[in-house]
């Protein structure tokens, strides 16, 4: 099973919304059998919390499904996860923070905007503190996002 994690701050909006996305394109292309995904935060702002009502609103609306409790990232994820998938350069940093030295852990780690193929901001913007629009906004990042990302798996672990 090839493992993907998404990772955020809180883990309530923008990475558990990762989560529904991928999970989606996994099972359009009948790869949940071969691959999963998982979220968590840097943050324990929210450990056990359900999704954000603006992220799961968005789910709703785009049909896709959601099941989620927030859950703290933690050193064992670089040993459970073969790809780990930071929204934005701070998570990024917090999980490197928690790599052990002179180890592989920074090879499996990416921006999920390097898979973005619209020009646009390095990170995927925080939509917390904003109206329900950016939650919207946020959910077509990471579809691109998404597509792009298991394109690249599925070209680096010869799985059709
Ligand atoms: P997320 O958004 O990292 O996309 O889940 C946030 C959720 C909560 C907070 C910040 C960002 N917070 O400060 O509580």
């Amino acid at each position: 099973m090839i493992k993907v994690l998404f990772v955020c701050l809180g883990n309530i909006c923008r990475s558990p919304l990762a989560e529904a996305i991928f999970n989606d394109l996994l099972r359009q292309e009948e790869l949940d059998s071969r691959v999963l995904c998982d979220s968590a935060g840097t943050s324990d702002y929210h450990i056990g919390k359900l999704p954000d009502e603006r992220t799961l609103e968005v789910v709703n609306q785009k049909g896709l499904s959601l099941e989620h409790r927030a859950r703290q990232f933690t050193k064992e994820d670089f040993r459970s996860f073969d790809y780990i998938v930071a929204m934005d350069e701070s998570n990024l940093f917090d999980i490197k923070a928690l790599a052990t030295k002179g180890n592989d852990d920074k090879q499996q780690l990416f921006l999920m905007r390097e898979f973005d193929d619209t020009p646009g901001d390095t990170n995927v913007p925080d939509p917390y503190w904003g109206g329900d629009r950016g939650f919207f906004e946020v959910h077509d990042i990471l579809l691109r996002s998404c597509s792009n990302l298991l394109r690249f798996i599925k070209s680096k672990q010869d799985i059709q």
